[in-house]
């Protein structure tokens, strides 16, 4: 229980990685907030946790929408009263040739894994600084290297790590922001853009690292990408 009191928000935690991610965080005694669109996906990831004797809460939310990542901090102080950890994991897959992506499709991808991170940082950063905390973004190895027919993502990924590294240069020494690029995951989009492809890494993989980082925050510099495969 190594992270017993600590509070932890994880986006996008109703399926997929986020999932295991909040269950990992739940197993080691952090309060879990499980946060996403999909009411019935967070809630059932809240219950899970609080099952197997954790502690958990879930707060619907877009992480498009600012009065919606808001929400979900105000909620998450009001119930636990301090934010130790965010965990940006929230994101949406494209898997498309430059030439084939549609605005609009490309607006989403932006959206969603660039200004989602963007939102929370922005909302988390000024109450972070009265206690300290730790930010882990969740970009890729397509925010390290282009990959064909993923231009929309790595750019979004890309710019998961800039804005990582610019946040942490403006935060105080009491924040610590790093970024977490894993490799393909079994799971999740990959499943869904790859079909019969094979994975990098097991979901739970990247569970334990985020668990790890969270438990020896000190380990990571301040501004890090830490590579996973
Ligand atoms: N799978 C991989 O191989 C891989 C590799 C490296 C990095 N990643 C990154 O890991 C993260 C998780 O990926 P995944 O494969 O687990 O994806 P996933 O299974 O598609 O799950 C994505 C999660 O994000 C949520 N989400 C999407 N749009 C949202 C929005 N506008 N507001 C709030 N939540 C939103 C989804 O819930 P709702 O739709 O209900 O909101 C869902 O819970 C992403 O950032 C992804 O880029 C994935």
């Amino acid at each position: 229980m190594k992270l017993k009191n600590k509070t932890i928000i994880v986006t996008g935690s109703g399926r997929g990685i986020g999932r295991y991610i909040a269950k990992r965080l739940g197993n080691e005694g952090a309060n879990v907030v499980v946060t996403a669109r999909t009411e019935k996906e967070i809630q059932d990831v809240s219950g899970e946790i609080s099952d197997a004797g954790g502690s958990a809460v879930f707060v619907r939310g877009d992480v498009r929408i600012e009065e919606d990542v808001k929400n979900v901090i105000e909620i998450t102080l009001e119930k636990f009263g301090k934010i130790d950890v965010l965990v940006n994991n929230a994101g949406v897959g494209l898997r498309k040739y430059l030439w084939e992506t549609q605005i609009r499709e490309f607006e989403e991808v932006m959206d969603v894994n660039l200004k989602g991170t963007f939102l929370f940082m922005k909302h988390i950063i000024p109450e972070m600084e009265k206690k300290g905390g730790l930010i882990i973004n969740i970009s890729s190895g397509a925010g390290k290297a282009g990959i064909p027919t993923l231009s929309a993502y790595c750019a979004s990924k890309f710019g998961v790590i800039g804005l990582t590294e610019a946040a942490s240069a403006e935060a105080s020494e009491k924040i610590r922001i790093v970024a977490l690029c894993p490799g393909s995951v079994n799971a999740g989009m990959f499943k869904r853009l790859f079909p019969g492809e094979e994975a990098d890494l097991e979901p739970e993989e990247v569970a334990e690292k985020i668990a790890r980082i969270c438990i020896h925050p000190e380990r990571y510099r301040r501004g890090a990408s830490i590579e996973l495969y």
